[in-house]
Parts: C-alpha cells; structure tokens; sequence
C-alpha cells in the first residue's frame, strides 16, 4: 500500500511521504494547512487510490466523542414499549436493535479495510480528542449497553484535519504522525490549476496566477486566498470571458481587477489592494 498521488489532486513529494509514513506507522494522520490548502479532499484522494471506502465524520461545536462510537435511542425504545403490538413488543426486547452505531463502531466493523476522515477536529470543545485517545490507539471501545468489545478487525486508516482553532492535547499529538500542507508555490499551483483547467495554457490564466500570487503578498491582508479561491476566480474570469486586458488595464476607472469578491473577502482587504494598485500605477 503506498500513495503515489491521482489525477485529481496534486500531492507534493513531502506530502506523500507523510501520508506512507502514517500508514506504516499505523498512526493517524493529523493534516494541518491553511484553508482550502486540499485537506479535506487528501482524505478523499487517498482512500479512493487505495481502493478503501471512506468513512466520514465532519466535526461541529457540538459533536461529542461518544457520537463516533454509538448511542442509546432510549427514546425510541421507550416509544415501541408504550405500541402494544406484538412485533413491537420482540423489538423492545433486544436493546441491539437501539443502538445506533456511529463512523468509528462502522469502521472497526468493516470487512475490509477503510479510511477515517474526522474533519476538522478543532471544531469540537477540548475534551474531545482526548475522549478518543484510546479508541484512537488501541482501536477498541466497549459497548456497555449490550456488553460487547468492539474491536478493529483492520485498523483504519485515519485522516484528522484541523484549521488550527484550538491546540490539540500533547497526548493526542504523541500518537498521530503529522502534516503540514504548505501553501503551494507558483509552480505547485500551476500543476494543480491544470488538473482543474486541463489544456489550458492562456495568458489570462498566467496574468490572474501573478495577480493571485501578488494579492497574496500584500503586507496586512486580513485573509489570504487559497487554492479554492484562486480556482473559483479562475472559473469565473474564463466563464465571463473576461478580456486579458482587464486585468492589467491602466485605466483609472478599473483599478481592481474585475470579480476580485472571488478572491478577498472583506472591504479593509480590498480598500488595501486598491490603494496599492492606485500607488503602483503612478510609480510608473
Ligand atoms: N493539491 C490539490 N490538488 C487539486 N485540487 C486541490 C488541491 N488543493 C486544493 N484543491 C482544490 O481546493 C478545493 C478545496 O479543498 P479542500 O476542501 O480539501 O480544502 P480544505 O483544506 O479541507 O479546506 P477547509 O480547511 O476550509 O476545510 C478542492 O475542492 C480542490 O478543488
Ligand atoms: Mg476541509
């Protein structure tokens, strides 16, 4: 089993080295990157190059550890003993039929061997990784509802993203081997712009490249554009069939580069590229 990267996704040589080392380590891997760097869709690429199905589970504020593992429906158990009717009542009966299984109880049950995306776990409050330390190491957990082990059959391959929220726990950092997607650099990006543009090689993608690149760079910026963000642009400029000329035009009046929305994401941000296009211009 080795990742050598997909069609879909372009994975740096770092970065597929560290996705082999988790899986002969046996270890989690713990993805860290600026947003829409590709962490999520890793998860994705990687599972289905190995052919392993995907388990997901996306993390709220709200979601408890115990989700992963299972619940007690309690209350649909107490609805079906109030129905009198006979099949009700064999239902009731057996409190299998009340637990709700959740991704980890499905994974460590699968016949084959899968992948586990939990997504972005700074979402959750602080407790939550290390409610699944153990689960996490030993790959097991106890059901104490119907006394039963739930064991690995095969141990998962896990993916963890986080946005970097919270500071996870050293204990839950021991046991995960970890990434860190850098922000690509202009030779990365143009390989990874190919596999969403395939065959197209115009000046306008190479000109909307530098000006990405050069909104990037500027000192200040609240948020930087990402990938996801770039190729949104990207879309929208071939979409609209916006002239090259629009994007280094010299005219006052289009100062800022048209659907520039695509790219920065608040007005202290724009208010700062325009100032810097108006001081570029007449340093000319
Ligand atoms: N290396 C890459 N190769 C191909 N496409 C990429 C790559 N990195 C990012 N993308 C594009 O960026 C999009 C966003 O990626 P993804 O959702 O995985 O980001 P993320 O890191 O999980 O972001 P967030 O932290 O906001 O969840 C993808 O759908 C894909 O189109
Ligand atoms: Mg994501």
């Amino acid at each position: 089993m080795k990742f050598t990267g997909t069609e879909n996704y372009v994975a740096t040589q770092d970065l597929m080295l560290s996705v082999n080392a988790a899986i002969t380590l046996q270890r989690p891997l713990l993805v860290k990157g600026e947003p829409g760097t590709g962490k999520t869709l890793l998860a994705e690429e990687v599972a289905g190059a190995l052919g392993m199905p995907l388990l997901q589970w996306h993390i709220k504020s709200t979601t408890k550890a115990q989700q992963g593992l299972y619940e007690y429906d309690a209350v649909s158990r107490l609805r079906d003993s109030q129905l009198s009717d006979i099949e009700g009542g064999e239902r009731v009966r057996d409190i299998n039929n009340y637990i709700v299984k959740g991704v980890l109880w499905q994974a460590f049950t699968a016949e084959q061997p899968v992948a586990l995306l939990i997504d972005e776990i700074d979402k959750a409050d602080i407790e939550f990784p290390n409610d699944l330390l153990r689960e996490i190491d030993r790959m097991e957990f106890y059901c104490y509802e119907t006394r039963e082990l739930i064991r690995a059959k095969y141990r998962p391959l896990v993916f963890i993203t986080s946005n970097n929220e919270k500071e996870l726990p050293d204990a839950f950092l021991r046991r995960c081997f970890f990434h860190y997607i850098k922000f690509p650099d202009a030779a990365t990006m143009q390989r990874i712009v190919d596999v969403h543009f395939p065959g197209l090689k115009s000046e306008l993608v190479s000109a909307a490249m530098k000006t990405f690149f050069a909104v990037r760079g500027l000192p200040g910026l609240k948020k930087k554009p990402s990938t996801s963000e770039l190729l949104d642009w990207l879309k929208l400029l071939l979409a609209e069939d916006i002239p090259l000329e629009a994007l280094h035009s010299k005219d006052e009046s289009t100062a800022v580069p048209p659907l520039i929305g695509a790219l920065l994401k608040n007005e202290q941000d724009v208010t700062l590229f325009e100032k810097l296009m108006f001081m570029q211009r007449h340093n000319r």
